[in-house]
């Protein structure tokens, strides 16, 4: 077991866990972060996304004690004095969502996207989604909703 210490939404936690264990287990067994989903276990589907120290990583793919000192941000620290992030909106709004397994990933994925790159091009969004998979939407609303949100934009995480 090991202290793991970092912060997770903007709030400090500590916590004892097997070093082995997975941050995506850590941050839906211990911390009830259930936006983090798990689909392919072994890095290749997104859905497990989260930013962590400013950059998006599959959390299937961390282990506890990687995560010693990190800052993690999931779906759930996006959203601010009950305020939707601009890209949740519009996600919304161009109806980018079907079954919704894969949308939380795409989101975080695309929040530290615009958080590096506030005005991506059309390919820039691809290369910046490239590693989340929709089995549902056929990418080109997601990509609408990452478009539209850079007119709303303004937050950083
Ligand atoms: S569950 Fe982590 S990349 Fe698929
Ligand atoms: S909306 Fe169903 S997998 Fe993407």
């Amino acid at each position: 077991m090991i202290d793991l210490k970092f912060t997770v939404n903007g709030e400090k936690v500590t916590l004892k866990v097997p070093g082995a264990k997975r941050l995506l287990d850590v941050l839906r067994e211990d911390l009830g972060l259930l936006s983090v989903k798990e689909g392919c276990s072994k890095g290749e589907c997104g859905a497990c996304s989260v930013i962590f120290n400013g950059k998006v990583v599959n959390s299937c793919m961390v282990l506890a004690c990687q995560a010693d000192g990190s800052e993690v941000t999931t779906l759930e620290g996006l959203s601010k004095d009950g305020h939707l992030d601009p890209l949740q909106e519009a996600f919304i709004q161009t109806g980018a969502v079907q079954c919704g397994f894969c949308t939380p990933g795409f989101i975080v994925a695309g929040r530290a996207l615009l958080n590096r790159n506030p005005h991506p091009s059309d390919e820039e969004i691809k290369d910046g989604l490239s590693g989340n998979l929709c089995r549902c939407t056929g990418y080109q609303k997601i990509v609408t909703a990452v478009k539209l949100a850079t007119e709303k934009d303004g937050s950083d995480v």
